[in-house]
């Protein structure tokens, strides 16, 4: 049996959670969806994340896959039900077991506003350290700044230096990047806070949860190592998307523009 994942989000965030997920599972093929004609999802009100999560889902069952995977936490704080109701295969999130990751008690959430006003990082870390303290700081700017190509401006830096300000000012040590798209700012970040604070990626414990996935009926041969199997569909320019995956993942993949709102 092939494993192929159906991995979504918004945009180029989920090229974070691809990469964990090809470090640890280089066989697993992939179909990526970037739904970027309604890039951001973090600003948006619940009903209409939950309205694309729902036109995603139903589009997903058709590819033909074994999982799916939310590379946004935008959908996955606000709309994984709809997704769990909406697929017949296993689907696997980025917050659901972000608590394996900390071993800190005072900890920083940086994501979408969205993501924050959903308290999903809190109730997440809470549920299993009840004496930590989270603080989630919404950061509505980064998802277009990223989107744009805007990494190292001063602009973003500035943006950066704001929203690590409160959390630095309560002494949190650690950082959870609760947006996909934020690990793509990681070395900015680095540079700017202090060197004791541990940035945290959820999209690494995502990919080893996918080791489930991996049963004896999964053939031997796929396992090996061989080039990067990932089917990129976008529902606006599809030449943008391609730039960008130049960019990030060094590939200049063929994109397919598909509709979402016809498989609704
Ligand atoms: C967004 O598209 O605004 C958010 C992506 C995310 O939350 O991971």
């Amino acid at each position: 049996m092939k494993l192929r994942l159906g991995i979504f989000d918004s945009g180029i965030g989920g090229f974070t959670v691809l990469k964990s997920i090809q470090e640890r599972h280089s066989s697993f093929r992939s179909i990526y969806l970037a739904d970027t004609q309604r890039v951001p999802f973090g600003t948006k009100q619940p009903s209409e994340i939950r309205q694309i999560a729902l036109e995603i889902s139903k589009w997903l069952c058709r590819q033909n896959i074994n999982a799916v995977v939310v590379a946004c936490n935008t959908t996955n704080s606000v709309a994984l039900d709809v997704v769990k109701n909406n697929v017949e295969v296993p689907v696997f999130d980025l917050i659901g077991s972000t608590s394996e990751l900390i071993h800190e008690s005072r900890i920083g959430i940086l994501a979408t506003p969205s993501t924050v006003a959903s308290k999903a990082y809190s109730k997440e870390i809470l549920s299993s350290k009840p004496f930590s303290f989270v603080l989630e700081e919404g950061c509505p700017e980064f998802v277009p700044m990223i989107e744009r190509g805007q990494i190292n401006s001063s602009e973003v830096r500035g943006a950066i230096v704001n929203h690590l300000e409160p959390l630095i000012k309560e002494n949190v040590e650690a950082i959870v990047l609760g947006c996909s798209h934020f690990p793509l700012l990681k070395p900015i970040f680095k540079e700017l806070m202090p060197s004791n604070i541990r940035l945290i990626d959820p999209s690494l414990n995502l990919a080893k949860k996918l080791d489930t996935l991996i049963t004896p009926s999964v053939n031997e041969v796929d396992l090996a190592r061989k080039p990067i199997d990932i089917h990129f569909c976008v529902t606006s320019d599809p030449s943008q998307f391609s730039d960008k995956a130049s960019h990030w993942l060094g590939i200049r993949p063929e994109v397919e523009v598909i509709s979402l709102r016809s498989h609704s």
